[in-house]
C-alpha cells in the first residue's frame, strides 16, 4: 500500500505555513545555500540524475531542459515559471503557491543560480488575486531577507524575480502563447522549433518550466538525487500531488510518489461519495483520455498511464459517479475549448465550436446517430492538424468517451441527458 509523502506539503497545516519564518523553521532556503557553494553545472547534473519530469503536464526531463540553454549565445537567459494553470480539474499550483509560495522562490533562485539567469519572471493566472498578493508578499519578504536580489547570501549571485498576472486567457499557460503574453502581445502560441531553450523571451535562451517542478528541485538540492529517485518509479521518479476533485468524500491534494494507483488515492480520499460506483474519471485534467472502473489499478506515472491510452497530465484525478452524464461532462469540457481556442488555426478554432453545437444536440436528445459520427470525424480533423496542443487535447475526452460510452451518446440522440440522468439535474458535479 502506497502512503503519502508530504514533502511540499509538510507545513500546510500550519496557519503561518506561507511566511517565510515558517519555511525556514523547517530548513527552508538551506537548500539555496548550498547551491550556492556548487558549481552551476553540478547542480544540472544533479537534476538530471533526479530524473525529475517536468510537473505542468508534459513530463519533459527538467534538467535535460537547462541543458539545452546554448552555450555560445550572447544574450541573456530567463527562467520562466509557468503558473498559469487553468486544465479543468487542474488545482495543485495554486493551492502549492498559497500554503508554500516560499518552495517556488527557493527553486527559482537554485534554477537561476543553475542556468545562469539574472531574472526570473512568474506568470500567474490573472484569476487569482489571493495567489499573486500571497506570492508577491514571499518575493518581497525574500527580498528583505538578502535571498533575492543583489549579492544573494554574500554569494556575488543576482537575480530579480517579477510577478507577472495574466488576464485570463488558457491559451496564455501553453509556453509560446504565455511568452508573447509576458512581452505584451496577445497570446498566441509561436511555431516550434525553435524550442524557448533557444529562442524563448525575447528572442533569447530561455527556460519555461511548471510551478510545482520548480518548487521540487529545493528537496533535491538538500537531500540528493537517490532521495528523489527512491520515490516513484524508474522512469517517473519522485513524488508529486495528486488533485482529486468531483465525486469524492474528501476531494484535495494527495502528495504521492508517482505510481500511486486511483484505487489506493480513494481509499485515503475516503472513497467515491455516497458509496456510490466509479463511473469515469480523468487521469491528468480534461485534455488526456478519460478512464473507468477498469482502470482503477494503473499506476500512475508517464509510462504506465501512456501504455493504458491515457496521459499522466496534471495528475488531475477528476471523479464522475455512475450518476454522470458523459455526454453532458464532455459537452462542459468542449464548450470551455471552443471558449478558450486563441483562433489561430482552423481546425481549432471552428472545430471546437462545431462539436460543442453537436454536443448540445445531443444532450437535448435532440441528435441523430450521425452526429455521433461526426463528432469522431471532427476529432480526426483536429488531432495532428491543429497548431497547438490546446486542439489535439481537446479531442481526446471526446474520442475516449465514445470509446467506453457510445450506446450512451445514441441514446442520448433521442432521449434528454436529464431524462437518463435526472439526479445530476439537483446536484453539483
Ligand atoms: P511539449 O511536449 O511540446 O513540450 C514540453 C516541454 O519540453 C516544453 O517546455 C518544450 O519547450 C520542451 N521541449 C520539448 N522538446 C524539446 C526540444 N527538442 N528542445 C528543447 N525543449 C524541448 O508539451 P507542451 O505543449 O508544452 O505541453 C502539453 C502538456 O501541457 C499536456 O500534456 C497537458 O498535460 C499540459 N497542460 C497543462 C495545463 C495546466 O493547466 N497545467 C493546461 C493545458 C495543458
Ligand atoms: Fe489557437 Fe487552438 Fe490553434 Fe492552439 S490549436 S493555436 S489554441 S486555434
Amino acid at each position: 500500500m502506497t502512503t503519502l509523502t508530504p514533502i511540499l506539503s509538510r507545513n500546510w497545516d500550519r496557519p503561518d505555513s506561507f511566511t517565510l519564518a515558517a519555511y525556514r523553521e523547517t530548513g527552508g532556503y538551506e537548500a539555496l545555500r548550498a547551491a550556492l557553494g556548487m558549481t552551476p553545472d553540478a547542480i544540472v547534473d544533479l537534476v538530471k540524475a533526479s530524473g525529475l519530469r517536468g510537473r505542468g503536464g508534459a513530463g519533459f526531463p527538467t534538467g535535460m531542459k537547462w541543458g539545452f540553454l546554448p552555450k555560445d549565445n550572447p544574450n541573456p537567459r530567463y527562467l520562466v515559471v509557468n503558473a498559469d494553470e487553468s486544465e479543468p480539474g487542474t488545482c495543485k499550483d495554486m493551492p502549492l503557491l498559497l500554503a508554500n509560495p516560499h518552495a517556488l522562490v527557493e527553486g527559482i533562485a537554485i534554477a537561476s543560480y543553475a542556468i545562469n539567469s539574472r531574472n526570473a519572471f512568474v506568470y500567474v493566472r490573472g484569476e487569482v488575486l489571493h495567489v499573486i498578493r500571497r506570492l508577491r508578499n514571499a518575493v518581497a519578504e525574500a527580498y528583505e531577507a538578502g535571498l533575492l536580489g543583489k549579492d544573494i547570501l554574500g554569494s556575488g549571485f543576482d537575480l530579480d524575480v517579477v510577478v507577472h498576472s495574466g488576464a485570463g486567457a488558457y491559451i496564455c499557460g501553453e509556453e509560446t502563447a504565455l511568452l508573447d503574453s509576458l512581452e505584451g502581445y496577445r497570446g498566441q502560441p509561436r511555431l516550434k522549433p525553435p524550442f524557448p531553450a533557444v529562442a524563448g523571451l525575447y528572442a533569447s535562451p530561455t527556460v519555461v518550466n511548471n510551478v510545482e517542478s520548480i518548487a521540487s528541485v529545493p528537496g533535491i538540492v538538500a537531500n540528493g538525487a537517490d532521495w528523489f529517485t527512491s520515490m516513484g518509479t524508474e522512469k517517473s521518479a519522485g513524488f508529486g500531488f495528486f488533485s482529486l476533485s468531483g465525486h469524492v468524500t474528501r476531494p484535495g491534494q494527495y502528495e504521492a510518489p508517482l505510481g500511486v494507483t486511483l484505487r489506493e488515492l480513494l481509499e485515503m480520499a475516503g472513497g467515491v461519495r455516497d458509496g456510490r460506483r466509479l463511473k469515469f474519471w480523468t487521469p491528468g485534467g480534461s485534455s488526456t483520455p478519460i478512464f473507468t472502473e477498469e482502470h482503477l489499478d494503473i499506476p500512475l506515472d508517464f509510462e504506465s498511464v501512456g501504455a493504458a491510452g491515457s496521459m499522466l497530465g496534471t495528475r488531475a484525478l477528476q471523479i464522475f459517479d455512475e450518476t454522470t452524464s458523459v455526454v453532458r461532462a464532455v459537452r462542459g469540457w468542449i464548450e470551455f475549448y471552443a471558449h478558450e481556442s486563441c483562433g489561430k488555426c482552423t481546425p481549432c478554432r471552428e472545430g471546437n465550436f462545431w462539436m460543442a453545437q453537436v454536443l448540445r444536440r445531443i444532450e437535448a436528445g435532440k441528435g441523430t446517430e450521425e452526429d455521433v459520427a461526426k463528432l469522431l470525424d471532427i476529432c480526426d480533423n483536429l488531432l495532428g492538424r491543429s497548431f497547438c496542443a490546446l486542439g489535439d487535447g481537446a479531442t481526446s475526452p471526446v474520442t475516449s468517451a465514445i470509446k467506453y460510452f457510445r450506446e450512451e451518446f445514441i441514446a442520448g440522440t433521442h432521449t434528454p441527458a436529464w431524462e437518463l440522468f435526472p439526479y445530476q439535474r439537483t446536484t453539483r458535479w
